[in-house]
């Protein structure tokens, strides 16, 4: 890595951003430039990302949508460290992170970056108590700090009472919400999701959308992937992912899109 890591503006205003952003100024909590992934598998390879320049400010709620195997899940993987770009720059709170090792990066999503998936991927022998603290005792939270800090995420997500349970005593609905305790108990600035209601029926996934918007309501910053119309509209930005590439990106306010807009995407459709 030749480049040098920007200084934050937050910790030095007078400091230029390297590049012109659409978040210059603002505080972008998540910034990537340029990422590219192609995935070498079975047959030819898959250009899962293919040059994605991205910005979320802090308390954004973006949805990213698209249709399968465009790369939305790709795209999450490398912002939230799971895969490595092949190319391309990824800030965190100002701080570059593309070039981290697996170790770094597991201290990131334990301190700064809580993910929930589509199948919970919950610790299957463990309760849904220790489920939740672990992620807390791991960041060197006290023990009463973790306990005080799961019995609130719990109550709040309506779980009360479930403490003792294991996961597969719950419904997928009560698993999800067990997920996005687990993920949010270090209070991460950023909340990465890939379909968290797929696998929810109905009403699970009215259920994972009112906790998300609760959440985004309180300044929570997240981005989520997902097909569902329902869930993307809880999102304040909502950004058509397609063939590995941004092919709008839209506030839900109504104020103008960036991107190459709706031309665009059929434009995509070579
Ligand atoms: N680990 C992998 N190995 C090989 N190909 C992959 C892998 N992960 C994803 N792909 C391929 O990359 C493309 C994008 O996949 P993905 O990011 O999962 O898209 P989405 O989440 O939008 O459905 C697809 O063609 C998929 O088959
Ligand atoms: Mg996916």
């Amino acid at each position: 890595m030749s480049r040098t890591p920007p200084v934050s503006r937050a910790e030095n205003p007078s400091a230029r951003p390297e590049s012109p952003s659409p978040c210059a100024g603002e505080a972008a909590v998540l910034r990537a430039e340029n990422l590219v992934k192609t995935h070498y598998g079975e047959g030819a390879p898959a250009r899962a990302v293919r040059g994605v320049d991205l910005s979320v400010r802090r308390g954004e709620f973006v949805a990213v949508t698209g249709p399968s195997g465009a790369g939305k899940s790709t795209l999450l993987h490398l912002l939230g460290g799971l895969q490595r770009p092949d190319s391309g720059s990824i800030w965190l709170d100002g701080v570059r992170t593309d070039g981290y090792g697996e170790a770094r990066w597991a201290v990131e999503r334990r301190r700064r970056i809580g993910i929930v998936f589509q199948f919970f991927n919950l610790v299957s022998n463990l309760s849904v108590a220790d489920n939740v603290e672990l992620p807390a005792l791991l960041a060197g939270v006290s023990s009463k700090q973790a306990r005080a800090e799961r019995e609130q995420l719990l109550a709040e997500l309506g779980l009360q009472g479930k403490e003792r349970s294991m996961p597969g005593e719950l419904s997928g609905g009560e698993q999800q919400r067990v997920a996005l305790a687990r993920a949010l108990v270090n209070h991460p600035p950023l909340l990465l999701a890939d379909e968290p209601a797929g696998s929810l029926d109905s009403k699970g996934t009215r259920e994972v959308t009112r906790l998300l918007s609760r959440f985004h309501q309180r300044g929570q910053t997240i981005v989520l992937v997902t097909h569902d119309a329902r869930l993307a509209s809880a999102a304040d930005r909502v950004i058509s992912f397609f063939d590995g590439r941004i092919a709008d990106d839209a506030e839900l306010d109504g104020t103008p899109s960036r991107g190459l807009g709706i031309s665009g995407v059929l434009e995509l459709k070579d």
